[in-house]
């Protein structure tokens, strides 16, 4: 069970969707094509998209490392899945996907976005899920609650290996990820567990970050920003701004987790389909995902 310090320090949870602010949620669903956005979240998202065109496609190998990891999971005997900053449930997404390969999995989605719990439970109910699908409304951080409520009581039983997924979210988690994060994971999960993690990583410069050629903007002294600094910036709007972490970040935070291989890779190199087609790597801003056995 987590530690005593992490119980008294629960993080607070938005109870009401603010529409006029851009969600990550509701980007995420936006880069994804869904229908799941406001006209504050397509604003910021094409803002972003307009810097980072590839992020659309970084979204897409995310899920379909989403895939991949039911796949070797259900593969390893595990059927159940705790989605830890789940967003919003799609199609292709997690309880379709765990549904489909084995019917006796259990799902339970947890987010800290109100609008993103209500939709998944509304999806359970006329579904008739709720013998296998739950939503939690929390802040991942707040293991505590996540593991009491009636929602995770009811569908998971810890006792058993429980598949434990991180996706796309960690770096919307400031501080100090191994002890607020990964460690208490590691405590609560029982032998033979599984932890899939995907995370946003500041790359180094490339040549095409470049500075603007001369001209107004370095007359007046202004550089353009590199596209993780507009990254950020963009999310610094949102209720859960971003912190990007480099590679080396993320390998201290992992610290000693026994990473199934290839360990950490690019998002679209973890377990690729072998007759894929050749995917390019994005340079920058780019997913790292590992899993770990625990
Ligand atoms: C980019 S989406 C990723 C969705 C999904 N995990 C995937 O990979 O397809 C990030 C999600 O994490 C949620 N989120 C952000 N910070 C969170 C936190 N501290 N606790 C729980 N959920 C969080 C957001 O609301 C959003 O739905």
């Amino acid at each position: 069970m987590p530690d005593a310090a992490l119980r008294d320090s629960r993080p607070r949870t938005p109870s009401e969707v603010d529409s006029f602010r851009p969600s990550a949620a509701r980007m995420y669903d936006y880069y994804l094509g869904g229908s799941n956005h406001l006209a504050a979240d397509r604003e910021a998202a094409d803002a972003l998209l307009d810097a980072v065109p590839q992020v659309a496609e970084v979204a897409r190998q995310n899920r379909e490392f989403l895939h991949r990891v039911v796949e070797y999971a259900v593969q390893h005997g595990v059927t159940q899945f705790l989605d830890l900053g789940s967003g919003y449930a799609s199609p292709g997404g997690l309880p379709e996907v765990a549904l489909a390969h084995d019917p006796s999995c259990r799902v339970v989605a947890v987010d800290i976005d109100p609008a993103v719990v209500a939709q998944v439970q509304t999806i359970v109910r006329t579904s008739r899920l709720s013998g296998q699908v739950g939503a939690v409304h929390s802040d991942l951080r707040d293991l505590t609650a996540i593991l009491e409520h009636p929602v995770t009581q009811r569908l998971i039983d810890f006792d058993r290996p429980v598949a434990i997924l991180c996706l796309a979210v960690l770096h919307f988690v400031p501080g100090d990820l191994q002890h607020r994060v990964l460690a208490p994971l590691r405590r609560t999960a029982a032998r033979g567990s599984l932890l899939a993690l995907s995370h946003a990583t500041a790359a180094a410069p490339t040549p095409t970050d470049a500075p603007v050629p001369p001209g107004r903007a370095q007359s007046i002294g202004v550089s353009r920003p590199d596209p993780s600094t507009i990254v950020r910036l963009i999310y610094d709007c949102t209720l859960t701004p971003l912190t990007l972490r480099t590679e080396s970040e993320l390998r201290r935070a992992i610290g000693d987790l026994d990473l199934v291989s290839p360990g950490l890779v690019p998002v679209d190199r973890w377990h690729p389909p072998s007759s894929g087609p050749e995917t390019v790597v994005p340079p920058i801003s780019s997913l790292l995902a590992a899993v770990a056995q625990l």
